[in-house]
């Protein structure tokens, strides 16, 4: 599967079993967890859902939500990438808070999206964000992408962004 190049503090590669225990001490974080669908932290056994949905993603599609790895320690940090939905690819992000506040997001973000447009020949990509997501609704912010849509899920306000190829990548 092709993966998106390094970024200057980041690399992306595919999900391993192996994974697990360092990915779920994300998941199982409150704080992290907060603006995920209900905001309840996820049990171990989500969490290897979750790496199975991407094991099949990456073989089935040729892409996932990728690791973000730390490029000075080679930590697993979070992940960045795209699952597949009805209308678009759409990109998603979810970082261990010690690394919060850095830009990390951001510039993961930024290579996703320009290797969704660039070499996986997408066309469009959304992004859906908790509206009280106020960290990810400044990265939506900053990669360029237009509000389209409002709507409720889990009893939360939902907002839907886009960002076409034509559009300038930020
Ligand atoms: C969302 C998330 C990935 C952001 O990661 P990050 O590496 O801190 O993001 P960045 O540093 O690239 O950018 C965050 C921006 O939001 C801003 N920000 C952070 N918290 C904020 C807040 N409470 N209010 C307003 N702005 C805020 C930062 O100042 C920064 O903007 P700036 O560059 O203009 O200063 C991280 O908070 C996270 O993993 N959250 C939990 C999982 C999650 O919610 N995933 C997304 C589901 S849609």
């Amino acid at each position: 599967m092709p993966i998106p190049p390094e970024t200057d503090r980041l690399a992306f590669r595919e999900w391993t079993t192996a994974d697990l225990d360092e990915f779920h001490a994300i998941c199982c974080d409150p704080q992290a967890m907060q603006f995920v669908a209900d905001g309840a932290p996820w049990g171990r056994e989500r969490t290897g859902q979750f790496l199975d949905r991407n094991f099949a993603a990456a073989a089935d599609l040729g892409f996932c939500l990728w690791t973000l790895i730390d490029t000075t320690d080679d930590r697993l940090i979070g992940y960045c990438g795209f699952i597949d939905s009805d209308s678009a690819p759409e990109i998603g992000w979810r970082l261990a808070p010690e690394y919060w506040g850095r830009g990390l997001a951001t510039e993961g973000a930024r290579q996703v999206v320009r290797f969704g447009f660039d070499s996986l020949g997408f066309d469009r990509i959304i992004a859906t964000v908790q509206s009280a997501n106020l960290a990810s609704l400044r990265v939506v912010e900053k990669l360029g992408m237009r509000r389209i849509e409002t709507y409720e899920r889990h009893g939360r306000e939902v907002l839907l962004f886009e960002l076409t190829k034509s559009d300038s990548v930020a």
